[in-house]
């Protein structure tokens, strides 16, 4: 017995020996710059020289192989899962990264132009009221501030009627109009009944006190905003949907794999070997195989946003009919001025208003309009242009359509990271540095019982599914709207008229920018600002320079050309 055990005794001290003097010169130092560098961990958890770490998991199994020496220790394995699980995080990022920050920031531009332009629309409403129409501050101001903050409103929550927010608009400065734009230049006084009886009558006053404009003007607010709003409500929820899948949980057997093509190669001393492709393929394919399941409903949301007008088109543009809101509040009241005699008649019996009740103004009416409103026609002069910024956002989308059933292909294609030569055999194939030999699976492969699916992505998918429901529907709702023949606005009206033809061919309608809409003369009248301004006669003041906006706006370009041409040929000449 003593003999053998000596025997024994006596071979484990030459072999340690032996070993011992192949350790000298085998150190990990290449495993452990890495570590540090890369910030895996600190690295000495790294072992100094190759050991055989019995509690190692992952990356091979130390039992089986019970003589094997390697670079990693269990502490080291662990950094590797933690790092690893955080490579496959930025990895789907990374992918989605850009869209995001370019939703982002578009939603925020969008909105801020929008509240400026709600605001100078305000201010240039008040200045109407005040110096064309001689309304007191104090008369005008809860009035104008009432109606846009309902404006606000709307663009924050459901529930607003802008049909009503306009017509309690005209309701209340009814009274005010009516005292200080009588044709007798006399200023009404009204008592506080007689105020409110005209606010509570003014509609059933025939005919309408300030014409139609009115109707125009609730109109083209509520389907223009309505636009903007689900356009925006998108956007937000592709948003939400990215913040999802960037944080969705994966199974620990995914990070064990993820472990195995990342840094498994580490334990063997290798440190700038690239993963062979294939072993990729695989690796992401099953981890990332549950994104795919938001594949289908992202793709067709994507085509749905893409066929929201944003509120761009040529009739039913947000920037121009915001700018142009003061201007059609002041033709409104042009009407009711024009027509006041009959309209005081009729509310003189109806809110019982006697002629002793007019004194004698400070001022006479009509003949001092000496300011002249400057009314902003030009959207491109307001700065930063909303329909490029749309019309790049939904770029960017359709690139996108295809973003979650491609993210595997997506992260082994990149050549820095993975050798992409299928024959290579200087990889590594998840054992050694050697050819992959292994099948390559297809995502299709996968049925959804054999993923590990996050729940908040089977709830995120239906979500997408609904929204991109509900655009459809509402859809189809505006292009019957469009039919019927309650208002009467051509179908020129690039996008929302066109009758859900095909998406892509409405894409490239918007992206061509030609914006020219499918015909029957909305080619010459581009913008719902020139309907408004054409026909309307002056109101007691001299013709208005400014009235023809693209007239004056083509010849200052044509002539600043052909300066520029002038002087270009006097140089060469
Ligand atoms: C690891 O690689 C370095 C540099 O290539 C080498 O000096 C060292 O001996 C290697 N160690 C092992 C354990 O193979
Ligand atoms: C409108 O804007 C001008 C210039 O910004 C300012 O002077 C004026 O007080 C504003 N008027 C109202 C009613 O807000
Ligand atoms: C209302 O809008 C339509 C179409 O945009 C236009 O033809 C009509 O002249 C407008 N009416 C008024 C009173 O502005
Ligand atoms: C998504 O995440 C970003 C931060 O990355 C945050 O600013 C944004 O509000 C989030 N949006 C949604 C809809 O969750
Ligand atoms: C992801 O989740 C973490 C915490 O669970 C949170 O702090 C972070 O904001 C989320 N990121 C996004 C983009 O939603
Ligand atoms: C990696 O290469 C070794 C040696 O050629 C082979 O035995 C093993 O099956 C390969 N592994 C894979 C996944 O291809
Ligand atoms: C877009 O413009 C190009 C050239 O300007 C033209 O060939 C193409 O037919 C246009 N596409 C559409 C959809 O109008």
């Amino acid at each position: 017995m003593d003999y053998k055990i000596n025997f024994q005794y006596l071979c484990c001290v030459l072999l340690f020996g032996f070993l011992d003097s192949i350790l000298a010169e085998k150190n990990c130092n290449p495993v452990r710059t890495e570590f540090h560098n890369r910030k895996i961990g600190p690295p000495d958890l790294v072992p100094n020289f190759a050991i055989h770490d019995n509690e190692i998991k992952i990356c091979f199994d130390p039992l089986r192989d019970p003589t094997r020496l390697s670079c990693c220790s269990k502490a080291s394995e662990q950094q590797y899962v933690i790092a690893a699980k955080k490579y496959l995080k930025d990895s789907v990022r990374s992918k989605t990264a850009f869209l995001k920050k370019s939703i982002l920031d578009h939603i925020l531009q969008f909105e801020e132009r929008l509240s400026s332009l709600i605001l100078l629309s305000e201010n240039k409403t008040s200045v109407t009221l005040e110096d064309l129409y001689k309304i007191p501050k104090s008369e005008y101001s809860q009035t104008v501030s009432e109606f846009f903050s309902q404006i606000r409103l709307f663009m924050k929550q459901k529930q607003v009627s802008l049909y009503a927010s306009v017509a309690t608009f005209y309701d209340n400065i009814f009274p005010s109009v009516l005292k200080y734009n009588l044709h007798s230049g006399k200023v009404l006084t009204l008592t506080p009944e007689q105020t409110s009886c005209l606010r509570r009558t003014r509609q059933d006053i025939v005919p309408v006190p300030f014409g139609k404009t009115q109707y125009n003007i609730s109109h083209s607010l509520q389907h223009t905003l309505s636009n903007v709003k689900s356009y925006i409500e998108v956007l937000s929820l592709v948003v939400e949907a990215i913040n999802l899948t960037d944080n969705a949980s994966v199974t620990e057997k995914c990070v064990h794999q993820v472990t195995q093509l990342q840094f498994c190669s580490r334990c063997q001393n290798e440190t700038t070997v690239l993963p062979c492709k294939g072993l990729c393929l695989n690796t992401m394919r099953r981890c990332l195989a549950q994104f795919s399941i938001l594949h289908q409903d992202w793709k067709k949301l994507m085509m749905s946003v893409v066929r929201l007008d944003g509120g761009q088109s040529d009739k039913y543009n947000v920037e121009a009919i915001l700018q142009q809101l003061s201007h059609d509040i002041d033709m409104s009241i042009k009407h009711a001025v024009r027509n006041i005699a009959v309209t005081y008649n009729v509310a003189k019996g109806l809110c019982h208003i006697s002629a002793a009740d007019t004194q004698i103004p400070i001022r006479t009416a009509s003949s001092e309009l000496g300011t002249q409103l400057k009314h902003n026609r030009n959207r491109r002069t307001m700065g930063g242009d909303l329909n490029d910024q749309v019309l790049q956002v939904k770029e960017q989308l359709l690139i996108s359509m295809n973003i979650f059933s491609t993210l595997s292909e997506d992260i082994c294609e990149q050549k820095l990271f993975y050798d992409q030569d299928p024959d290579s055999n200087t990889c590594w194939n998840g054992t050694l540095v050697g050819r992959f030999t292994g099948n390559i699976e297809h995502l299709k492969a996968f049925t959804t019982s054999e993923m590990d699916v996050d729940p908040q992505l089977i709830t995120m998918r239906d979500k997408l599914s609904l929204t991109r429901n509900t655009l459809d529907t509402e859809h189809q709702e505006y292009s019957m709207m469009s039919d019927s023949s309650i208002f009467k606005y051509g179908s020129g009206d690039g996008g929302i008229n066109d009758g859900g033809g095909i998406v892509l061919e409405t894409d490239d309608e918007d992206l061509n920018g030609s914006g020219s809409g499918s015909g029957d003369g909305s080619g010459q009248t581009p913008s719902p600002i020139d309907v408004t301004l054409a026909p309307t006669k002056s109101f007691n003041k001299p013709p208005n320079r400014n009235q023809r906006p693209e007239n004056s706006a083509s010849s200052v370009s044509v002539s600043m050309v052909m300066a520029i041409l002038t002087v270009i040929t006097t140089l060469i000449l």
